[in-house]
């Protein structure tokens, strides 16, 4: 998998939409006053400045590996601390009463270590609060593997993949049951109602679709994005009042440490 090169602006082009889960996780945080909160892969931060008003009295902390998602955070949101690290290494040096992530872990392989791993990093009593798109599957994301695999972009694509697929909701359930003394798990599909043309391009351009552009001359960046246009078109039409539906699966997990 390619790390991916972010772009804040054309994330945040779908503030509301990627926003909403972020506060439906939240919403499920059964801790009132925890003392030190960290965002795991806070981006732009904008999801940081929710958990500072909800929280206002915690150290709140941002992690992240993008320099420009970072660079952003820390002009928007300056009452919190933010912190350039790669979650598949990151240790904190003080045990947090929370750890919140919003749409990054899927970006951080190795599922089966990194949990159990967040979970025993925590303070005692607290808690792991994950939300995560579980899309591998759907048209938008299946088609970028294979319009990559094809046309003149091929040869400088090769061995680039997205995010991996995430875990089944089961696997979770086994690997965090025996170590939790509380697990919260389920899955929400949200139907994004999208505006403009080729919207489905442009959600994909703020995440998924970045390891595939990354690579590419402004040429053949061009030709790739009008070839996965096409592709996906049938799969996501334009309804008559000009809206385009995007159905969008994603899990979530709020976990409490202890047995
Ligand atoms: C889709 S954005 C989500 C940002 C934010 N949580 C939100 O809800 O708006 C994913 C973020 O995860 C970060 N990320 C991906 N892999 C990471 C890693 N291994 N370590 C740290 N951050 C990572 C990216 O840099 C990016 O800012």
């Amino acid at each position: 998998m390619a790390r991916a090169v972010w772009d804040p602006a054309q994330y945040l082009r779908f503030s509301g939409e990627r926003l909403r889960p972020a506060l439906d996780l939240l919403a499920q945080v059964p801790l009132a006053q925890p003392s030190r909160v960290v965002d795991l892969g806070c981006g732009t931060g904008n999801v940081t400045a929710i958990l500072r008003r909800r929280f206002p009295d915690a150290e709140i902390a941002g992690v992240d590996s993008s320099a420009d998602m970072l660079k952003r955070a820390r002009t928007d949101v300056p009452d919190c601390r933010f912190e350039r690290a790669d979650v598949a290494g990151w240790t904190p040096k003080t045990p947090p009463d929370l750890i919140y992530s919003n749409a990054a872990l899927h970006w951080v392989p190795d599922h089966t270590t990194l949990f159990p791993r967040l979970l025993s990093v925590l303070a005692p009593g607290g808690c792991l609060a994950v939300q995560m798109p579980a899309m591998h599957d759907a048209p938008f994301r299946a088609l970028q593997y294979e319009v990559a695999s094809i046309g003149k972009w091929a040869k400088c694509l090769g061995g680039i993949g997205s995010a991996p697929a995430i875990l089944d909701a089961a696997a979770y359930w086994d690997l965090l049951r025996p170590l939790t003394a509380s697990l919260d798990l389920w899955d929400t599909t949200y139907t994004h109602a999208l505006t403009g043309d080729d919207p489905v391009v442009q959600w994909a351009m703020g995440t998924s679709l970045r390891p595939f552009l990354d690579p590419l001359s402004p040429e053949k960046r061009t030709a790739f994005l009008a070839a996965y246009a096409e592709a996906i078109r049938p799969h996501y039409p334009k309804h008559a009042d000009g809206t385009t539906l995007l159905p969008f699966r994603r899990r979530f997990i709020v976990a409490l440490a202890g047995t």
